[in-house]
Formats: C-alpha cells, structure tokens, sequence
C-alpha cells in the first residue's frame, strides 16, 4: 500500500515529510518522493529504493518549502524508478496516489489525443493531467469534483496546485484519508500514523469524500460536492498503526480495510501495465500436476474457493484438506505437487505441522501468509505474500479476502504457464481482479441495508447458509463468521444437498441465508430456494441485480454489486461479514475478542 502525507505547515515541512514516510515504511514501499511549493512554483525530489535514498537527493537538494506532499509508492503500474516514483506532475498539478485507476487507459488515450504528454508509465499521472485541464476551467474545489467525478476505482489522493501556496488537497474512495487538526498547521495521511508524529486530532474521511486543507482549517465535500461535518477525534499516536478509526471494532474497520488490503496483495501478483499475472519467487507454475492446500479455519474456505478456480481456469488438480487432518492422514502425494499452505498468521500449528510434512516428502512448498516474518513464511520454500497490514480482529476478514485474491492472480498465473488461457484472456482476467478493490468497496456500502437485518437475525437459534460453486465455501465462510462473533449455530450447504438431509430441518425461525448474484447455476439456486420457501424458511438472499428479478417472494434481498462471476467469491464477502458483525452487535456480544478463541492457534 503506498503512503501519503500531506503538510500545509507554518515552518520548512522536508523533514517533517521524511519523518512521516518513515513511518509509513511498514506499509511496504520501492520509491519515495515529496515535493512542496517554493516561491509559487512546485519543485519535488523523487529516488527509486529506500527513504535512505531520497535523503540522500534531498541532502544536496534541500526542499525548502512549508507546504508539501510525500509518498512512498508500492510499484503497480510502472516498475520502480524514479520516474515512476510520485509525486506526479502536470501543468499546475502535482499529485501522490494511493490504490487503482481502472480507467487509466481509456483516460490516457483520451487526454493524449487533447495533446497531453506523459512521462511515466505509472495509473496516476492521468488524474494530475485531469485535473490541470479541469482547472483550467475551474476554481480547485470545483476541478476536484469534477477529476473525481471521471475516475473509476479504489483510490486515495494529495494534491498540490501551483498559484495555490497554502492548499493541499485530498480525496478518498475504497482507500483511506485522514485529516490531521495541528496549531496553525493542518496535515492530510494515509492513516493516522502518518500525522501521528505532529498531532492526534483527527478526522476521518467518508468514502467518496475529498478535502482542500490550509493553515487552519479542512473544508470537507461529500461525492456530491456539498460541505460536510467529519467528526475530530483524539487517538493515540503510539497506537494509530493498531487504531480503530471512525468504527466501533477493528472487525467492522478490518472489513472496510479490505479493498487496499486487496489492492496491495494483488499487486505482488499483477503487472497492471501488460495485464501479466505471475507467482512470486519465480516458481515455475507449469512444473506441477497437482496442488494440496492445507489450512485451517477461514483459511482452509479460501482455499476452498481456489480449488474451483485452479481446476477450472487451469486444468490443474487441486485438494483441500484441514491442516489438523491432513498432518496425520499420511495421504498418498505425487512428487510433483505444489504443496501450499494458506494462513494469516503464519504460526496455526495444525498448518504449520502439515507444512513441515509435505517438505519432508520432498515436495516444493509454498504459503501464503499474512506475516511475512512467521515460522510458515520462513519454512516454506516460496512465500505467496498477502498484503492485508495486521488484523486485530479475530474474526478473519480482509486477511481472508487478500488470501482469495492471492489464489485467484496463482489460478490464473497457473492457467497461463501451462497454456490454458491465452495472454488476451490471461488480461481480462487480471482486469477484472484489478476491479476487485472497487467492488469490495461498494459491497461494503451494503453496512446500513445488513444492518437492518440483524435484530431479527440475532434472535435466531440455527441459521444455515447456501451457496452453489465457488460460492459454497463462502457460505461455510459466512456461517463460521456467525458462529465465532455472536455465538448463533450456523451450518454452510451446497445449495444442491439441502434436501439430502438439511432440509429437515427449515421452519419459521430458521433463516436461510442464500449467496447467489445471477452466474450459469442461479436457476438451480431459484429451486432450492422455492424448497425453503415452501416450508415456510425465511430467506435472506444476497444477489446481484439481475438476481434479485428472479428472488422469492417471501425472500428479503440485498442487492450487491454486479461483475463478472469469477470475482462473486471475492466481491460477496463483505455482506456476510458485515451481517455476522452487526448481528454481534446486536446481542452484545465481544466482537473482536470472542470467547474461546484465539487469533494464532499454535498449539493442536
Ligand atoms: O492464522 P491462520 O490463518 O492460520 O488461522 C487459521 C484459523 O485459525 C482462522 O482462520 C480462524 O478460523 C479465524 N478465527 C476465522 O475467523
């Protein structure tokens, strides 16, 4: 994830500016680069590589300007060069960029064609030439909207415009913003510890909102334009890298989190620029005949979803199993089996332990894991990162999603290198994975309808949870989320086996929960559904819009966002997070702590 700060300072901000990226070196970083306004012109310093780097620029360079910008870019359009490295420049804009511009292309070519030049390769130098050709026609807080208004994707942005001394502006939509209240000096971040060091005021802002900051005061829009209230909090700076926000528990924020945490992860996958998706380490996808994931818990429903997409996209066999099973299961394993474990932690002993075992038998061993300095990390032969930054919760929810979208990008790497898709179909997909972190951001924007539902879902006994195809593992995904935070017994089906057995046990007080945006299996989803409904069952169903045309009668339906089928897995986990949240929320229950559980288990 990429790192802003932005200064409207009353001394010289360059150091300031450092000591924040500093901080923001956790997020991971290949280029870094500030730039502030000097006697009415903007100048900036940009190196490839460490902080160190672009000290060392800066040290014969000096910035000696009082308002500024910093970035440290986490490479996803471009390589990592300086040229790449923001902040971006055009005309009287120059800008740092956090997140995807989806459509960066169709942009480029069309300010191209209105005679604009680029110089980098990077998504974010068509939002700084947007907004210098809007500006041309507008005052800065109308230019804004008005770039805003043409960009599709998940973004954070700080901006400054020369002619404007004492202005830096931002806006945010899928990735994070903050706004820090200093004495006579006001600050913009990626989170709050990137202002940590110079204040703990803060405010956070609203997805789709933007801001014009000065010496004293942040004037705060809406996506429609108007002014509005965020409210200004105190926080613990030594405790912003862990803080909760604006929410109530770092579950509900983990699952806003996750469309940068998506975002981040996929780009250790995706070179955005040719659409090429390889996996990382230099592992030869092509070398194996089979795939074993082993994993635990949420993990192991991950998992479970990337099977359906390593055997379909990739022809590539693939088996699931517990970890606790399969490390005493002696399973039978070809030499040529790619074993990987899936885990956030990095430490789940049962994953671990089965880990160790397919190494001992001479298989080559991956993981994806969260932690990139666990035992799994370290012991496996090549590490799959995801990118998910800590997760308090222990409710798995945007470590779960970066997982997903970590298996997603090595399916189709996986169907590239043994030849089963060719390099145009290879770029629709890692397109579509690119979309990803939009539509996660407006999937959670589902938080007031799924709220709504909760007091009557809380007073529930049993719930069950259907899907069909790579929907069923989200369906034990969301019944393990009810289970675990609001201690309601919940059971995940295959929307086909309801009536071997299941079906017993559908009355007026079990809620069936149904997981089906429209794909080629709905209509069979329509007749398990119509089976519910004809036993008096009350339905939840959770579709697209299409989807909801052909919902039951009876059903109450949340309506998700529409996009390809491939991405449902990924896209439809934010609804079935938020409704075990807020059902939680309802009976009181200790969201981020449930009871007897624990974030890492590391013992058996
Ligand atoms: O750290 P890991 O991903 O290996 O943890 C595996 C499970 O313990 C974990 O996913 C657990 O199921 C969570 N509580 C689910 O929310």
């Amino acid at each position: 994830m990429c790192g802003i700060i932005g200064i409207v300072g009353e001394s010289p901000v360059q150091d300031r500016l450092i000591e924040s990226l500093k901080r923001l070196e956790y997020r991971g970083y290949d280029s870094a680069g500030i730039a502030g306004c000097v006697d009415g012109q903007v100048e900036r310093r940009r190196a490839k590589g460490k902080i160190r780097a672009l000290e060392e620029v800066l040290a014969s360079e000096p910035l000696n300007a009082k308002v500024g910008i910093g970035h440290t870019r986490w490479a996803t359009h471009g390589a990592p060069s300086e040229t790449n490295a923001h902040p971006h420049k055009a005309g009287r804009v120059t800008l740092v960029h956090n997140g995807i511009i989806e459509n960066y292309a169709e942009l480029r070519d069309s300010l191209t064609r209105r005679g604009r030049t680029f110089e980098s390769e990077t998504d974010t130098e068509v939002i700084a030439h947007l907004l210098d050709c809007e500006l041309e026609k507008k005052p800065p807080i109308e230019a804004m909207k008005a770039t805003l208004d043409q960009l599709t994707g998940a973004y954070a942005i700080g901006v400054l415009i020369e002619g404007e001394d004492a202005l830096v502006m931002g806006a945010r939509r899928g990735s994070p913003l903050v706004v820090g209240y200093g004495d006579g000096e006001m600050f913009i971040g990626s989170d709050a510890l990137a202002v940590g060091p110079f204040t703990n005021r803060i405010a956070y802002l609203d997805e789709g909102d933007f801001v014009a900051i000065d010496h004293k005061t942040a004037r705060i829009f809406d996506e429609t334009g108007q002014p509005v209230q965020r409210p200004v909090r105190t926080v613990a700076a030594s405790a912003a890298l862990v803080e909760k926000g604006n929410y109530r528990h770092f579950m509900e924020k983990e699952i806003h989190d996750q469309p940068d945490a998506c975002q981040h992860t996929l780009s250790a996958y995706i070179d955005p620029t040719t659409g090429k998706v390889q996996a990382p380490g230099g592992v030869d996808l092509a070398a194996f005949d089979r795939i074993q994931i082993v994993a635990c818990g949420t993990a192991s429903y991950a998992g479970s979803i990337a099977r359906y997409l390593f055997e379909r996209l990739a022809g590539l066999p693939c088996d699931v199993e517990v970890a606790s099973e399969f490390r005493y299961r002696q399973p039978a394993v070809s030499p040529k089996t790619l074993a990987i474990a899936v885990s956030q932690s990095g430490e789940t002993a049962d994953t671990l332990a089965a880990l160790r075992w397919c190494k001992q038998q001479g298989l080559t061993t991956a993981a994806v894991v969260n932690v990139h300095e666990s035992t799994m990390a370290r012991e496996a032969d090549v590490l799959f990162p995801t990118h998910a930054g800590p997760e308090i919760g222990v409710a798995s929810t945007k470590a779960f999603t970066s997982q997903v979208a970590a298996l997603m990008a090595l399916a189709v790497a996986a169907a590239a290198a043994r030849g089963r898709i060719d390099a145009m179909e290879e770029k629709r997909l890692s397109k579509l994975l690119l979309e990803a972190p939009r539509l996660l951001a407006d999937a959670a924007q589902l938080e007031d309808e799924i709220r709504a539902l909760a007091p009557e879902l809380a007073k529930a006994r049993d719930v069950l949870y259907l899907g069909r195809g790579a929907l069923f593992p989200l369906a034990l995904e969301g019944a393990l989320k009810l289970k675990e935070i609001s201690y309601i017994h919940a059971e995940g089906y295959a929307a086909g086996e309801l009536k071997h057995g299941p079906i017993a046990l559908i009355d007026e007080a079990t809620p069936v929960i149904v997981i089906a945006p429209s794909d080629p299996l709905f209509e069979k989803t329509v007749s398990n559904m119509s089976e519910v409904a004809a036993r008096g069952g009350p339905i939840i169903l959770i579709t697209d819009t299409e989807g909801a045309k052909n919902a039951p009668a009876n059903a109450r339906v949340i309506v998700g966002p529409t996009c390809d089928p491939f991405l449902h897995p990924l896209v439809y986990a934010p609804p079935i997070q938020l409704l075990a949240y807020y059902v939680a929320v309802q009976k009181g229950a200790d969201v981020d702590q449930p009871r007897n559980l624990a974030k890492s288990v590391t013992v058996e």
